[in-house]
């Protein structure tokens, strides 16, 4: 049975992104194979699974509402969306959501609410679970702060003194010179005890530089009751990089992927060349795997122990078996699955393909909508021509069957739907347009015709 949930979450990700400069909400642009959105999601499904979750969202709204609803993983989440219909600012936002329901059961349950903002797709489980420690009843606020090399644009910590009691967050457009030069700054993540937040929102005010309702201004209202600001201060900066641009996207998926590589290096996965290979979020490797240079395995994934993913291999939502070996050059999309200690050669694609054990499509083919068999051996060439342009039951592409042990000799097609019996042998350039029973011999090419001289005869001109 599930305890009962302590604390509650607000995530803010109504805002358009205007720095990202694309009609795509902030969001819902990707690092590590999901959404920025995403990213925050697994936090909260990792440390607090009960807890009801605001997502307040604004900008392309159904279109976020719509993709989270679609991954399965936040099924199990209790997730209500708020509609903040528009951009007052990130104290408007959260006043969205405790002034719904939503709101409304979380103060009478007396939870204490954490508030996560949707562009920090950085931040590590251990600084949610520090996060949600519980918050002394006195104390309205826990606020995250970080010290950075470059402050800019960051809402800057004032304190009484050089260390002492934080007082408000300056925001860079409102911060005197004095204050902008504090490295000290807020990261918009917090805990508050949600009778304060609540009441606290309906406090502030849009009298500042940007004409917003600031969640920063609930710090100041803090640091003036009794039990203050209780301050969680991180020393790692790179957790907590924002996404406001696409260069800063583009720098926390690097910093995403170097953390993938490093975690399955510790676990015996070997990257020669680290600085080439991608890996995703929820991609999964086993021991002994080798991955070679140039090499991208995204979406969930998966390859066994001692496979060997080749230099520029594309793998796309796919399983490889154990002691499998793909590429160079290869690309599996999704669906495919690639049994034990078969090869999958260079220049050879795969769509929601099966690929038995120990089978071997060593170059140049195209395998898709199909199931292949044990011990199958396709030659070079080998296309299976899944769409003729007929719609069969509903079906555009049609499958193709290769059953266990049989021989596929090079150059040849199967037009779908087909199947090729088990140990049937197909002869070299053969169209397979007809099913191929058991251990028979295909051949479907026209016959060879030598005339003896004619090449001779065609040279002379005679
Ligand atoms: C905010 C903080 C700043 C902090 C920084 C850390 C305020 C006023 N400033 O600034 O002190 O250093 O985060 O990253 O809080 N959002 C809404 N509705 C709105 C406005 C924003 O949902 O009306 C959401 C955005 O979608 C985003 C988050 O709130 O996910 C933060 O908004 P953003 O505009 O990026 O705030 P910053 O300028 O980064
Ligand atoms: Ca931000």
């Amino acid at each position: 049975m599930q305890s009962a949930p302590r604390s509650a979450v607000i995530i803010l990700a109504a805002g358009l992104g205007k720095r990202m400069c694309s009609r795509i909400p902030k969001v819902l642009h990707t690092i590590g194979g999901q959404p920025l959105l995403f990213h925050i999601l697994d936090r909260v499904l990792e440390v607090a699974p009960n807890a009801p979750v605001s997502i307040v969202t604004g900008y392309a709204r159904e279109e976020v509402e719509a993709r989270v609803r679609s991954n399965p993983d936040y099924a199990k989440l209790l997730i209500t969306f708020v509609h903040q219909a528009e951009q007052k600012g990130t104290g408007h936002a959260a006043r969205c959501a405790m002034d719904s329901e939503w709101g409304v059961d979380v103060v009478k349950k007396r939870l204490a609410v954490l508030v996560l903002p949707g562009d920090l797709p950085l931040i590590p489980t251990e600084l949610v679970r520090q996060m949600l420690m519980d918050l002394r009843t006195k104390t309205a606020v826990r606020l995250l702060t970080c010290e950075l090399t470059d402050p800019t644009g960051y809402g800057r910590i004032v304190r009484r003194g050089k260390r002492g009691a934080v007082l408000r967050i300056a925001e860079e457009k409102d911060a005197t010179a004095r204050e902008r030069s504090i490295r000290e700054v807020g990261t918009s993540i917090y805990l508050f005890h949600a009778a304060f937040l609540k009441a606290g929102l309906h406090k502030i005010t849009t009298k500042n530089a940007q004409g917003e309702y600031y969640l920063t201004d609930l710090v100041a209202q803090a640091s003036r009751s009794k039990g203050g600001v209780d301050v969680l201060t991180w020393d790692k900066p790179e957790d907590l990089r924002g996404v406001n641009d696409p260069w800063e996207l583009a720098q926390a998926g690097k910093l995403l992927n170097v953390r993938s590589m490093i975690r399955w290096s510790r676990e015996g996965v070997r990257f020669v060349d680290p600085s080439t290979s991608w890996v995703d979020v929820h991609v999964k490797l086993a021991a002994d795997v080798e991955i070679q240079p140039g090499v991208i395995l995204s979406g969930r994934s998966e390859i066994g122990t001692g496979a060997i993913i080749k230099a520029g291999s594309i793998i796309e939502d796919s399983v490889v078996g154990p002691g499998a070996s793909i590429g160079p050059y290869a690309h599996l999309r999704p669906g495919s699955v690639v049994g034990e200690k078969a090869k999958i050669g260079n220049f050879v694609e795969l769509k929601k393909a099966k690929i038995g054990a120990t089978t071997s499509v060593a170059h140049l083919s195209y395998i898709g909508d199909a199931e292949v068999g044990e011990r199958v051996n396709i030659g070079c060439g080998f296309i299976t021509c899944n769409f003729d342009g007929r719609v069969i039951d509903g079906e555009r592409k049609h499958r193709t069957v290769i059953e266990d042990d049989v021989f596929l000799g090079s150059d040849c097609q199967t037009i779908a739907p087909v199947r090729v019996g088990r140990g049937a042998y197909v002869a070299s350039g053969s169209t397979i347009t007809e099913d191929v029973e058991p251990d028979a011999l295909a051949i479907a090419r026209s016959r060879q015709v030598n005339k003896p001289g004619y090449a001779r005869k065609l040279r002379s001109g005679e």
